[in-house]
């Protein structure tokens, strides 16, 4: 049986960071995934180019039911820690969006980065092992593989969430979790796209590629971004950031192009009284979505001094009410995250360490803590990573 100091189950984001962490202050620490690479979904993210973290990044960009429960990790180990980290190394990154850092190149620099950390610091990975098996003995965990039987002082469970199971998530860390007696919050697939009613999918399919500004809102939370119509359904930023507060079954509000305000669709008409309506659209939203419109509204080829104060009121009703009849969201299969996980109040905030099971840490994804789009999960991957590594 090898012995270690440190086994972390996960070579992903969270698994990579407290492995360099842990061994660098002497542990002697070893990465077990199943997986035949390390760091699947750091290479798949941001269109391969890795949002790798939010510069404003701050506990209200993350959900959990212990909303507390992220304050510690994040300020121990910030953004500008991981930038630091990553500009010692002369990683090139663009800030594609406020906040948002994105590799120049690819994800793929990054994730070197990681790697060459972990040789640095002297952790040792071992890749295609499955874990058959894991057994609290009196101080030490012994975790029975597949390539070996290795023991440890501390067992960091680090196998993220449930999405994109062909990337190789997994329950793991749930069933490990619940086996020592922890409560799991129930999961729910994340950051993803919405799918429609079979009638409105057809309606809508003509759409499908173009992308309009919207102002997407449900249970009290919204965002103006982006919304991107697929042959399926909707995506883009606005959807995918409503996803981690909207649930089928509840109301969602779309409100299209809401610069277009009754106040300034009433101002266009004195202003441009010759104008169609149809022209006018055409300049502030895609042709297919006017086209759309005008199947709906046959008299957007009016000029705009013949329409009327209440047809101009339809057409803000219907934008600011646009009907996407959400019946459900693409599932694991695309989403970028997982909602709820490990219950955070019996995990410690300062060292990550179970309070059911002595020895037994969860950082990253399998934690009840889920950030918003836009390079806020990884970092929570990064502060969870770092702030367990100091005490494993
Ligand atoms: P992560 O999922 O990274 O790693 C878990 C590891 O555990 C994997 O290597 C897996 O193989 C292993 N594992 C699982 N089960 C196992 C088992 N039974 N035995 C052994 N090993 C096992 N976030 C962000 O901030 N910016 C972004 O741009 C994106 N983009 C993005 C795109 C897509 C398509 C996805 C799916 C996700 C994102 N994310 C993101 C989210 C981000 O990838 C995610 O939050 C982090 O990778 C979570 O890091 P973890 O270390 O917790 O798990």
């Amino acid at each position: 049986m090898d012995k270690l100091d440190v086994i972390i189950i996960g070579a992903g984001a969270s698994g990579l960071m407290c492995a360099a962490m842990a061994a660098y202050r002497g542990r002697n620490v070893l990465v077990l995934d199943h997986a035949n690479k390390p760091g699947k979904k750091i290479l798949m993210s941001g269109g391969g180019r890795c949002n790798f973290t939010n510069m404003d990044a701050a506990p209200k960009h993350f959900l959990s039911d212990n909303p507390h429960f992220c304050i510690s990790a994040l300020r121990r180990y910030t953004p500008q820690d991981f930038v630091d980290l990553v500009d010692r190394h002369g990683l090139d990154y663009v800030e594609k969006a406020p906040g948002q850092l994105f590799c120049e190149h690819s994800a793929k620099d990054l994730l070197a980065i990681l790697m060459t950390e972990l040789e640095w610091s002297g952790a040792q990975v071992k890749l295609n092992t499955r874990i058959l098996n894991v057994e609290y003995q009196d101080d030490i965990t012994v975790v029975t593989t597949n390539q070996g039987v290795f023991s440890c002082e501390s067992l960091v469970i680090a196998t993220g969430g449930l999405s994109i199971p062909t990337m190789g998530a997994t329950g793991f860390g749930y069933e490990i979790a619940k086996q020592v007696g922890h409560d799991v919050l129930p999961t729910r697939a994340s950051l993803v796209p919405i799918t429609v009613q079979p009638e409105r999918k057809e309606q809508l399919a003509a759409l499908s590629g173009i992308a309009c500004d919207v102002r997407a809102s449900a249970n009290e939370a919204q965002f103006e971004e982006p919304m991107l119509f697929t042959h399926r359904g909707v995506s883009g930023p606005a959807i995918l950031q409503i996803t981690n507060f909207w649930q089928p079954g509840e109301a969602l509000q779309i409100h299209i192009a809401p610069d277009l305000s009754l106040e300034a669709l009433n101002q266009a008409r004195d202003q441009q009284p010759k104008k169609t309506l149809e022209n006018y659209l055409a300049n502030e939203l895609p042709k297919r979505l006017v086209d759309l419109i005008k199947a709906e509204f046959p008299w957007l080829d009016q000029k705009f001094a013949q329409v009327s104060n209440e047809q101009i009121e339809q057409l803000f009703q219907y934008l600011s009410h646009f009907d996407v009849a959400p019946n459900g969201t693409e599932g694991y299969r695309t989403a970028e995250v997982t909602l709820g996980g490990v219950n955070t109040k019996e995990v410690s905030s300062k060292t990550f360490e179970s309070q059911k099971q002595k020895g037994l840490y969860f950082i990253g994804e399998v934690l009840d803590v889920t950030g918003w789009l836009g390079g806020y999960n990884f970092q929570w991957a990064w502060s969870s990573g770092f702030a367990a590594g100091q005490y494993v």
